[in-house]
């Protein structure tokens, strides 16, 4: 039996800061921004107390509540980020802990932006196996973390944010996450987009500080290049095997990471716009959060029904990119 997802939950920061906040601290602009990206805002976690594991919390709980479940029940929490708490443990260990789901193993995955798909897809086997019986899956970053605020090539990008899902065994056949294709290339990716310091090649130091090597770097020309071309191959590769057609794709749900290049997508899916799921002026690039925020506010706006074919897709650091195929149960 394949698996489904049975139960979306979000939970964004509620510190909203405009465009018009960051003209304040960067040589930008609105309108730069909005026409280079599709951004007018984004939402910040400023409470230092309070990191990645604090939003995944605030996610895990909400999913219990809507499925009605105790956290018992919980066999397996995967938590895709690229900004956990610490190094280690892992943040799905402190979600574990805070929800006290005593039977749950779990483990984070980095992915980038690519890491709710990687993870959807790693629970899904584990449904599929019969191994476990319910999944946790979290994408959740803290971008406000790593982001250099002198930096206006990325301060305007990115925001905080955090939604999962739980799988199950599908009711039937032939629903749920019915495929996946996922690649990465490190050989053309890991130079263009990446926080150079604060792992074993560069540990924290003086010189790290004083180089601003925790911060993300990204030449933004490169990666955009590279996320139209796999994105929308990657998308046309989901619609061939699994013969769909524009008409019988319910919904496109993108990596929100940049407006064109959700338009460059979404047109070679011949894909009609209201058939996109478009957040990013709202939260801009949540990293591991954008696609299941974006599955939650299909399903809280009753959009998702038994039967509709969704498409995900999605590119970042790395690189990694990847589709998925849901037929929602
Ligand atoms: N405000 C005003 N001007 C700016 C800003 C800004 N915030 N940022 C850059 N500029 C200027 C540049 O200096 C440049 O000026 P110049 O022509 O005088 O040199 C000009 O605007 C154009 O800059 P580009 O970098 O060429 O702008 P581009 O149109 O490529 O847009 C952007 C930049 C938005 C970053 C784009 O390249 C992009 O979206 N890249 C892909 C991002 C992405 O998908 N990342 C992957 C996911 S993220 C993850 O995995 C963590």
């Amino acid at each position: 039996m394949k698996a489904a997802i049975t139960t979306t939950a979000k939970y964004l920061p509620e510190e909203v800061m405009s465009n018009f906040d960051l003209e304040r601290i960067l040589d930008t602009n609105d309108e730069w921004i909005q026409t280079r990206t599709g951004i007018k805002e984004r939402r910040i976690l400023r409470d230092p107390e309070k990191a990645t594991s604090y939003m995944c919390t605030e996610v895990a709980r909400q999913l219990l509540e809507k499925r009605g479940i105790s956290a018992d029940e919980i066999d397996l929490i995967i938590v895709a980020t690229m900004t956990p708490d610490m190094v280690f443990p892992a943040t799905a260990c402190l979600v574990q802990g805070n929800i006290q789901a005593k039977n749950a193993w779990g483990f984070d995955l980095s992915g980038a932006c690519s890491g709710f798909l990687y993870a959807l897809n790693t629970g899904a086997q584990f449904i599929e196996s019969g191994n476990c019986k319910k999944v946790m899956v979290i994408g959740a970053d803290k971008m406000s973390s790593i982001l250099d605020y002198t930096d206006r090539s990325t301060a305007i990008l990115f925001g905080d944010g955090a939604a999962g899902v739980i799988l199950e065994a599908a009711r039937e056949p032939g629903y749920g996450v019915l495929d996946a294709r996922l690649y990465s290339d490190g050989a053309a990716g890991r130079n263009h987009l990446l926080m150079p310091a604060g792992g074993s090649r560069f540990p924290a130091s003086h010189e790290t500080i004083d180089k601003r090597m925790h911060y993300i770097v990204q030449d933004g020309r490169q990666v955009f290049k590279a996320a139209v071309m796999a994105m929308a191959d990657v998308a046309e590769e989901i619609m061939q095997r699994n013969n769909l057609t524009a008409d019988s794709i319910d919904w496109l749900v993108p990596h929100q990471a940049n407006m064109r290049i959700i338009n460059a997508t979404a047109e070679r899916m011949g894909i009609t716009m209201e058939k996109v799921m478009i957040n990013i002026e709202n939260y801009g690039n949540t990293t591991a959060a954008t696609v299941p925020i974006c599955i939650a506010e299909l399903d809280e706006q009753g959009k998702l029904h038994t039967g509709s074919n969704l498409v995900l897709v999605s590119f970042g650091a790395g690189y990694t990119w990847g589709g998925i195929y849901v037929k929602w149960q």
